[in-house]
Order: structure tokens, then sequence, then C-alpha cells
């Protein structure tokens, strides 16, 4: 009886792009935290490995999953006709920075149509939170490091940018237009995580990043070369103005990322927010250059990875990282498993997938 009582309590978060890196890992924490789940993915960029993963961890083989893409409208209604959605987290979106600049209609259609459609539901269907995953590229090329959320957004140089600049807005401004709204329309109330660099993987080594065809970014690109899928790891630039003349990033770890989900997840749902709409950074607040992190990873897997300095790489900004005060003060989050512990956890999941 008790636990029917408690089940009925329970908050549910729909989580679209559920199957992928990020979402498989707030779906483990949600979980963990006693919330109810429904994954919704159109497993367009991943397979079922990291949800069969997010099962065996939670000891849940009963987490809902629904196939659909979210830019089909009467699908997402579909959705939140058939659950009672108290949050949504929204991942569902393209996210290769090069594939935008060549394919933008692409990108444009697909990451802002399957955000409107999940807008749309939220208000139509008696109001919701909405928890919008963006980046740390809305900051482009800052002149001010740490970067505060106050810190300028700078025009995005790529049609991935530009979108998550875009939702920004959009989500913005849908909460204002339905801040009075009530009967069967309803208010959406919103945050926008601006993520840093997500790295590393679930200590289980159960899921992780999974990127199809050759990675774009550095961490699955050297434990790929570490296994020996990779020839060689090009670090692109080594004449940069800083120490070691490599950009400078800060490297969140997953599931600490994850965690910051499921505090603002709380903050929406525990009627906590001061605003809104509100804008966190989740990041470390620490600054590694991309040669400090190889030779890390080296140093913690006790192996040697073969390297090579290699031209600047179009696009990339010189050195970026948070200030994370305001999410350490308002979401009493912080970020807090190691560096070395992250990349020990990368290397142990690209093992994992030799073994499979
Ligand atoms: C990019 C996106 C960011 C997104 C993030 C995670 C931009 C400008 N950046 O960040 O929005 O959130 O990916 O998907 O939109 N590097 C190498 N060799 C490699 C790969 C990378 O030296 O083979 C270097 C890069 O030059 C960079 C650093 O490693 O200095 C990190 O690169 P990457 O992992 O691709 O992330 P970002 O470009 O910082």
């Amino acid at each position: 009886m008790t636990t029917m009582a408690n089940n009925s309590e329970k908050k549910r978060v729909l989580v679209s792009g559920g199957a992928g890196y990020i979402g498989s890992h707030v779906t483990v924490e949600l979980i963990e935290a006693g919330y109810d789940v429904v994954v919704a993915d159109n497993m367009s960029n991943c397979d079922m490995t990291c949800f069969e993963g997010v099962k065996k961890i939670t000891g849940r083989d009963d987490i809902p999953f629904v196939k659909i893409d979210c830019c089909d409208a009467d699908s997402v209604n579909k959705l939140f006709s058939d659950y009672r959605i108290d949050a949504v987290i929204h991942f569902a979106a393209f996210k290769a920075v090069g594939e935008s600049v060549a394919e933008p209609i692409k990108y444009y259609r697909n990451n802002l149509d399957s955000f409107l459609n999940i807008l749309e539901a939220s208000k139509t269907h008696g109001g919701c939170n909405v928890l919008f995953s963006s980046s740390a590229t809305v900051y482009g090329e800052a002149e001010k490091l740490p970067v505060t959320e106050e810190s300028p957004r700078l025009p995005a140089t790529s049609p991935y940018g530009n979108t998550k600049q875009i939702c920004e807005d959009i989500l913005r401004d849908v909460v204002s237009a339905t801040a009075s709204l009530s009967g069967s329309e309803g208010p959406v109330k919103g945050i926008a995580l601006r993520y840093f660099n997500p790295i590393g993987a679930h200590p289980s080594a159960l899921i992780g990043e999974l990127p199809r065809g050759v990675p774009n970014n550095l961490v699955p690109f050297i434990t790929q070369t570490a296994i020996g899928k990779r020839e060689c790891l090009s670090i692109f630039g080594n004449d940069y103005p800083t120490e070691d003349g490599t950009c400078l990033r800060d490297y969140i770890d997953i599931v600490d990322l994850a965690k910051a989900h499921v505090a603002a997840v709380s903050r929406m749902l525990d009627g906590k927010m001061k605003k809104d709409y509100e804008i966190f950074n989740i990041g470390t607040g620490r600054p590694v250059s991309v040669y400090e992190l190889v030779t890390k990873f080296e140093k913690v897997n006790g192996l040697k990875l073969n390297y090579k300095f290699a031209p600047r790489r179009p696009g990339d900004v010189v050195a970026i990282w948070a200030d994370t005060a305001l999410a350490n003060e308002e979401l009493g989050w912080k970020a807090e498993r190691s560096v070395e512990d992250t990349l020990a956890s990368a290397w142990a999941w690209e093992k994992h997938l030799a073994e499979k």
C-alpha cells in the first residue's frame, strides 16, 4: 500500500533523446533520485546499447521507452496525452558542429522543430517545466574568463551553435508568453543548462559515449586511439597563447553533469525557481589544456598514446571555462569527480566496448 501511494506521488520526467550519451546518464541519475522517467528517442544517432545499460545499472526493466521523432508534432502530443509529464529534459538534437556547417537546413529544421513541438505540447497540456540542454558554445571567444551567465553571447560560428542560442531565446519567450495561462493551457517554466565539455562514462562502464564514425570530440578520439581504432591523435594547434600552446577547456564529468540535471529538475518541481526562466553554467570552473588532458590520460591509465601536433582546427576558441558560482549556490550542485577519475572511466568504457 505504502509503495503504491509513493508511486502515485512520484513526479515523471520525459527525457527526449534519452538513449544518447548525456540522456542515458541523466536517466540513471533521475531514477536513482526517485523520479519516474519516460525515455523518447528516434534512434537517429544511437543504438539501444546505452538504454540497455541504463536498465542494468538501475535494475529497472520497466522504464518506458517510446520511439518517436520529436519533429513530429502528433507523436509528441500523443506522448503528453499518454503520460502525465511533470518536467521535460530536452536532448533530442543534432550536435556535430562541422556537419551543421555543411547542412544548415537539416540542423535548423531538426533542432528547432523538435523543441517547438515539445514546448507547444508543454503549453497545451496544462503547462510544464522544461529543461533545455544548451552549451558554452553560446559564449564564443569570450573576452573575459571565466564566463558567468551574464557574459555576452557572441554571434554563433556554426548553425549548431546558433540553434543553441535560438532555442534559449525560444524558451525565454515561451516562458514569458505563457506565464499567466490557466485552465487547459498552462505556463511553461524553463531552465537552460550551458554545458562546458562533457567527458567520461558511468563508473559501471555500462553506458558512455558512442560516436558514429570518426569522433569529432577529443576524449573519444583519445580512447579510440589508445585501443587501436585510430592510428594517431592530432592535437589541433600548439601555438595558441596559452602556457603549453594548446587550447584550454573546462572538462565536466558526465555523471556530475547528469546530477546537475537532477538538481535543476528538482528546483523546478519543488517550486524553488527565482525566475520563471533561468540559466546556469555547468562546468568545473577549472581550465585544462588539451596537452594536459592527453598526458593525464596516459598517466592515470598507464599507457602511451600515439599523438602529434597538427594545425589549428578552424572554429576552435582558444580558451573557455566556467564561473560556476551560480550553479553552486542556487542548485546546490558542484562538480565532484576528478578529471583523472573521469579519464579512467572513459578508458574503462572504451575497453568495455571492445569486449562486446
Ligand atoms: C564542441 C562544441 C561544443 C560541444 C562540445 C561537445 C563548438 C565550438 N564546440 O566543443 O559546443 O558542446 O563539442 O560536443 O561548438 N581536439 C584535438 N584533437 C581532436 C579533437 C579535439 O586537439 O581530435 C581539441 C580541440 O581543438 C579543442 C579540444 O580538443 O581544443 C576540445 O575539442 P572538442 O572535444 O571537439 O570540444 P569543443 O570543440 O571544445
